[in-house]
């Protein structure tokens, strides 16, 4: 993939902010990924699930989006979804399960978290990703 000129694709982690999302995309970012690096670098810093619709806000369309940090379930996933997430990647949950259990906990962990990305989809009346929007999630008041 060529984005905005550059020879590759440029993906900027960490953001955080709307500005800094902006700031990427006008720096060619062909994606914006959301992320307090599973709360590593600082602690107490902002959830991204709270972040992330500023910064899907601020990008407008002009990148791919996205997220991660603290992403364990398949509620997680369709919520990052429904706000606007093109993408959501899990670190942790992966090392849990390899683990556990080598590759058959990994292949575990990620077959249930399949289900329960389409269970949540069927409780909400779903049937498609693109379906999802930030009217199927209550945020909390800013
Ligand atoms: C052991 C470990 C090492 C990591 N090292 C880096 C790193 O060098 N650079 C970075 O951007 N993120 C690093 N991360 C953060 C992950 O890329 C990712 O953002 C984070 O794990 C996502 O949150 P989650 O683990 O809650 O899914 C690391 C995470 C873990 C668990």
């Amino acid at each position: 993939m060529v984005a905005w000129g550059h020879p590759v694709a440029l993906v900027i982690k960490g953001i955080l902010t709307a500005e800094d999302a902006s700031r990427a995309v006008e720096h060619g970012a062909a994606a914006v990924y959301v992320s307090n690096h599973g709360g590593r670098q600082l602690d107490h810093a902002q959830a991204t699930i709270e972040a992330l619709p500023a910064a899907v806000e601020a990008v407008a369309g002009r990148a791919q989006i996205i997220v991660d940090s603290g992403f364990s379930r398949g509620t997680d996933v369709v919520k990052a979804l429904a706000l606007g997430a093109d993408a959501v990647a899990i670190g942790r949950l992966m090392c849990w399960a390899l683990g556990a259990g080598g590759q058959a906990g990994l292949e575990t962990a990620l077959r249930l978290l399949q289900e329960e990305i389409s269970v949540t989809m069927a409780q909400l009346g779903v049937t498609r990703i693109d379906q999802l929007n930030r009217e199927r999630v209550i945020t909390s008041p800013a």
